[in-house]
């Protein structure tokens, strides 16, 4: 292991979780007040001052958008103190900024960090997904294939009857097929509201979130976070972007997207030794929300990383301190 990479994998697990309790306690505190945006904005400011102590040379490749629109955290911007191992980041200080506002489940602060040029910069477009836990044969399931073929080698798969499978699927009308397709071979449809990140994660454990796999189309960039996750945690996963006119596909092509067929496979969607983390803003299945005691404030944490396959769960109380008052 060279000493960059020591860095990278030793320092890093321990300080990364820093950066995702602290967005998630400033976007907690504004839980449940129908304010999307008073709740991504402090978790910005949360999680940018955060990295900004870190010992990296950080750059935003997955972040609030670009530099135009985005005044904090922006794609390209350059983060932490600057003498430490060169990392590529992706971000989504708060992923489900309406499940916050509404104090529903599955809001959570997440970040990858990877070494620079392995994770892909996708453009702020949406992306077609399908995923599915650890442990089955390689292209067990396939975004060209039929709902009917995916969810029948799934559950043969897994020696179980296809109604005994479960789908996880935002509730859009764009998916209104999909559903109907899905419902058609007997399984089961969870609709999530928003939150996809969690959606994709939820299929490494079905045993605790009762999700078997994930299915749709939703955001880009959380799709590379979410990539990012099943690295570490074993899982299979791929995507597609979708576009719905010029100025998206010129946003795509200038972040380096030549073909707009393209599946991307989970080693395409995130390729090097990456680690990633994600704080509970709201309780959820995998992680719990924030929490306001009397004297501390207690967050739930999973740190995982790909190189080792090592998954951290950390359960933390801070004191009402400076940072966090
Ligand atoms: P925000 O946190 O930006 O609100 O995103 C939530 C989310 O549900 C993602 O999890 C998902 O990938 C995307 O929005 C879906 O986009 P849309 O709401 O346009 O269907």
């Amino acid at each position: 292991m060279t000493d960059k990479k020591m860095i990278l994998d030793r320092v890093l697990t321990g300080e990364i979780a820093r950066v995702t309790e602290r967005a998630a306690v400033a976007a907690a505190r504004l839980r449940g007040r129908g304010d999307e945006k008073a709740a991504d904005q402090a978790a910005v400011d949360a999680m940018r001052k955060e990295l900004n102590a870190l010992k990296i040379e950080g750059i935003v490749v997955i972040g609030e958008g670009e530099r135009d629109e985005a005044p904090m955290l922006f794609i390209g911007e350059e983060v932490g103190t600057g003498d430490g191992p060169g990392v590529d980041i992706a971000l989504d200080p708060l992923e489900g900024t309406t499940l916050t506002a509404k104090d529903m489940p599955d809001a959570l602060a997440v970040i990858a960090m990877a070494e620079g040029g392995t994770l892909l910069h996708a453009p702020d477009v949406y992306m077609d997904k399908i995923a599915i836990g650890g442990g089955f044969a390689d292209g067990l399931v396939d975004l060209d294939a039929t709902p009917e073929e995916n969810l029948n080698a799934l559950a043969k798969a897994k020696g179980v009857s296809v109604g005994d499978i479960t789908a996880c699927i935002l509730d859009r009308p764009r998916h209104v097929k999909l559903i109907e397709a899905v419902r058609g071979t007997g399984a089961a449809v969870r609709l999530i509201s928003d939150g996809d990140v969690a959606g994709v994660i939820h299929t490494t454990n079905p045993i605790d979130t009762g999700i078997d796999i994930y299915m749709g189309i939703g955001g880009a960039p959380e799709g590379v976070l979410a990539a990012a996750a099943l690295r570490c945690i074993g899982g299979q996963m791929q995507g597609r972007l979708v576009t719905s006119n010029d100025a998206q596909r010129a946003r795509a092509v200038k972040m380096g997207v030549e073909d707009f067929e393209r599946k991307y496979s989970l080693n395409e969607l995130a390729s090097g030794d990456v680690m990633f983390a994600a704080t509970g803003v709201t309780d959820g299945s995998i992680l719990d929300g924030v929490k306001f005691g009397e004297n501390k404030i207690v967050t739930d944490t999973v740190v995982m990383r790909s190189s080792t396959g090592t998954v951290r769960w950390i359960k933390a109380e801070h004191s009402y301190t400076t940072k966090f008052e």
